[in-house]
């Protein structure tokens, strides 16, 4: 729940059931939300302190995401804004991911546009530049996998819970990054490529099991580091690239994978040396949340951009 920029509540429901499979269950992920939006959006309320008459707006998640749980969220705003009449705003995923930065929060430093954003998450990787709340440029994307995708199978791979991008992070943290060293794609302009690395991982581990079926327990903390090292290494490369080539110099991480402590001290140790300014939202603003949703929706409705019930229908998932 928003007011202007500044979030009145910020209710996450869980979904543990992907943790007991290793991964999300598409189904099971909309039969989830299905069950949590009532009490979800009734919490928001009561956190906020305010009554369903009082709201001017609802913003929800249009795309990109899993259809069956993107389904509930819209049909949900849909009824929702008919019954109170008020407008509704069909939301971007990555765009919210990014317009996090701007919400009024004392942890937060808000990024002056124009500003190149590394996006990353479990479904995108993508370097923005962002000239203002309505207008982004993509510089380069993943052809392939996301980064996040690439830390959670790995992480699969080495037997740790789901999400694995979390675990990689601490483990990594008490190994060694250069132990292993994995080859890294040669892909054109600012683009990413996960999937061989991913596989070359998973050779990788697989052979050494075979000779030593202990290897993944006595080397865990260095194939986290080393892995990590590799993908985060992937990331500010073309990071580097991206802001030489456009002179921005006001640099800003977002989505899941932002929360990951090496890559948050590898943006730092460049600023240092390129003389950047750097922008990382704090880790609850990082992973998925409505609070992101809901100042993208802000934006929105000040650019008048309401959506109508054919809108929420459409698939207009271009960031751009
Ligand atoms: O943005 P997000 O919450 O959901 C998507 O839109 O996909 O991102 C989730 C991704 C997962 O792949 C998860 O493993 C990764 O973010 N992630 C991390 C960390 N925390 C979450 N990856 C690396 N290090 C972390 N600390
Ligand atoms: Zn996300």
């Amino acid at each position: 729940m928003i007011k202007n920029d500044k979030i009145l509540s910020n209710i996450i429901a869980g979904q543990a059931v992907h943790k007991f499979y290793g991964g999300v269950v598409p189904e099971l992920a909309s039969r989830a939300h299905q069950q949590q939006i009532v009490p979800v959006v009734d919490s928001a309320l009561k956190k906020a302190g305010i009554t369903p008459d009082q709201l001017t707006g609802i913003a929800y998640t249009q795309g990109p995401g899993l259809l069956g749980s993107l389904l509930v969220g819209s049909s949900f705003a849909k009824a929702m804004g008919m019954a109170l009449n008020i407008p509704i705003f069909p939301i971007h995923h990555m765009r919210a991911h990014v317009l996090a930065h701007f919400i009024a929060d004392s942890g937060m430093r808000t990024p002056p546009f124009p500003f190149i954003c590394l996006t990353v998450s479990g479904g995108h990787t993508q370097l923005l530049r962002v000239s203002d709340p309505q207008s982004f440029e993509i510089l380069g994307e993943t052809t392939d996998d996301a980064a996040g995708e690439a830390f959670d199978k790995a992480a699969r791979l080495l037997n740790l819970p789901y999400p694995g991008g979390p675990e990689i992070d601490k483990l990594a943290a008490k190994g060694n990054p250069q132990k292993f060293t994995f080859t890294k794609p040669k892909v054109p302009g600012l683009n990413f490529s996960f999937s061989g690395l991913k596989t070359g991982f998973r050779n990788f581990v697989m052979n050494n099991q075979q000779k030593n079926p202990d290897f993944i327990s006595e080397n865990l903390p260095d194939l986290c580091a080393s892995l990590q090292n590799t993908i985060l290494e992937m990331l500010m490369e073309n990071l580097k690239r991206a802001a030489k080539q456009t002179g921005i110099r006001h640099i800003a991480l977002a989505g899941g994978v932002s929360a990951n402590s090496g890559l948050r001290a590898m943006l730092e140790k460049e600023a240092l040396a390129s003389g950047w300014e750097t922008y990382v939202p704090p880790l609850a603003y990082c992973t998925d949340n409505g609070a992101m949703i809901a100042i993208a929706g802000y934006f929105a409705m000040l650019a008048g951009d309401a959506g109508t019930q054919a809108d929420a229908a459409r698939a207009r998932w271009k960031i751009g």
